[in-house]
């Protein structure tokens, strides 16, 4: 199954990626993990850093005339804003919401930039490089991941249905990623009123994935439900406070017989007219599009800072302040997707076998022969 690590820090020379049992006889290009990174940077609210930094990724290994091998795959991504870094004077005064504090104290050090750095959402494009290979697989076997913004502060969105349409017409404006544009327009208007006050926002997002066949995941280990292993690469997201799967905390407050989604059968096919399960049922996906919610909290560094206590002296001063973005809660939503695809790609590797495109192309056919035959 795909795993990778990530290294690199936000200021660094770059942010490198490698990514290993990616199955051989997919076609790859740069230009596919360009366009997801350049999501990534996108959304209003975000820092003059996402104009200094047009993020490009190079794939350095694992393929040949366009197509992986299946050896380890290496992705570069340069940081521009690398050149533009002078080392400055120490940083002691540890931002709460940060990993400032609980880092310094961990790892020993006296400059809170060495912390930063790394714990920095910088990461998340990486993450989101590894997310496109993943897609790029998944729409081999017709499975889509999308996201929009449900919503910022205490603006919502209000949609009678979400549609994948939808959601492409709001990703094309290129603002919030919401399919209400009147929501949309006052969520603006709370990030212009954040930033006036130098205070930040965040706010929810929705991952919807369709196309998944029925039986990924497994109820017979703890590690191996699709559910908990979700909730985990969405919460791991800098930031990611909550994750919904479903109904999610709505299911608590409902009677079983307004949560259930009854089973009904037509053509060889097992369906549902509701979807209040989001898709997994016992930790296996049960052919329903897969929904997942997660809230990003505010954006901790504030251009209006709260008090914290410098590190050396212990005397109460302002925290640091540093560029950062009002508001990142559509640039979360596209990691979201990003982390998303690659658990589903694992799990369609462990279901269908992961060393080759056409090896799992044979079983995943064979299956699905196996399930109209029932
Ligand atoms: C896409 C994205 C962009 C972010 N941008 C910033 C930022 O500009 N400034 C900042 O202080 N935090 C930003 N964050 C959040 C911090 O990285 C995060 O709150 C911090 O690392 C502490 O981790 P925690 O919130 O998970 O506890 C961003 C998060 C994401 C997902």
């Amino acid at each position: 199954m795909i795993r990778y690590l990530t290294a690199g820090e936000s200021h660094g020379e770059a942010l490198i990626t490698i990514v290993d049992s990616f199955p051989s006889g997919i076609e790859l290009n740069e230009g596919d993990i360009d366009t997801e990174l350049h999501r990534r940077q996108g959304g209003y609210g975000r820092s003059r850093r996402m104009k200094i930094e047009k993020d490009s990724a190079k794939v350095l290994s694992g393929t040949r005339g366009g197509k992986t091998t299946g050896s380890p795959i290496t992705i570069i991504i340069s940081n521009k804003d690398w050149k533009n870094w002078k080392e400055e004077e120490k940083i002691t005064a540890p931002r709460p919401g940060h990993a400032d504090l609980s880092g310094a104290i961990k790892y020993g050090e006296a400059d809170l930039r060495n912390v930063s750095e790394r714990a920095s959402a910088r990461e998340t494009a990486a993450r989101t490089a590894v997310g496109a290979l993943a897609k790029t697989l998944l729409r081999e076997f017709g499975i889509s991941v999308l996201s929009h913004v449900i919503s910022i502060g205490g603006v919502r969105a209000r949609a009678a249905k979400v549609t994948p349409e939808k959601i492409i017409e709001a990703q094309k404006r290129a603002l919030l990623s919401c399919i209400d544009p009147a929501a949309e327009e006052l969520m603006i208007a709370e990030i212009d009123k954040a930033a006036a006050k130098g205070d930040s926002l965040g706010g929810v997002f929705e991952i919807i994935v369709r196309g998944v066949p029925i039986g990924l995941g497994s109820y017979a280990h703890w590690d191996r439900r699709l559910d908990g292993r979700l909730s985990q690469a969405v919460m791991s997201i800098q930031a990611i406070k909550g994750v919904e799967i479903g109904l999610g905390f709505d299911a608590a407050r409902k009677v079983g017989s307004k949560v259930h989604d009854e089973i009904f059968y037509n053509k060889h096919s097992f369906y549902r007219k509701t979807n209040n399960a989001g898709g997994i049922e016992g930790g296996v996906t049960n052919g329903e599009q897969i929904i997942i919610r997660a809230a990003m909290k505010p954006i901790p560094t504030l251009q209006t800072p709260l008090k914290t206590v410098d590190i050396i002296t212990k005397k109460t001063v302002t925290a640091t302040k540093e560029r950062a973005d009002v508001c990142a809660v559509p640039a979360a939503s596209v990691v979201g997707e990003a982390v998303i695809a690659i658990e589903i790609a694992r799990a369609m590797q462990d279901k269908f076998g992961g060393d080759a495109l056409g090896e799992m192309k044979r079983n995943y056919v064979s299956y699905q022969d196996y399930i109209r035959e029932l």
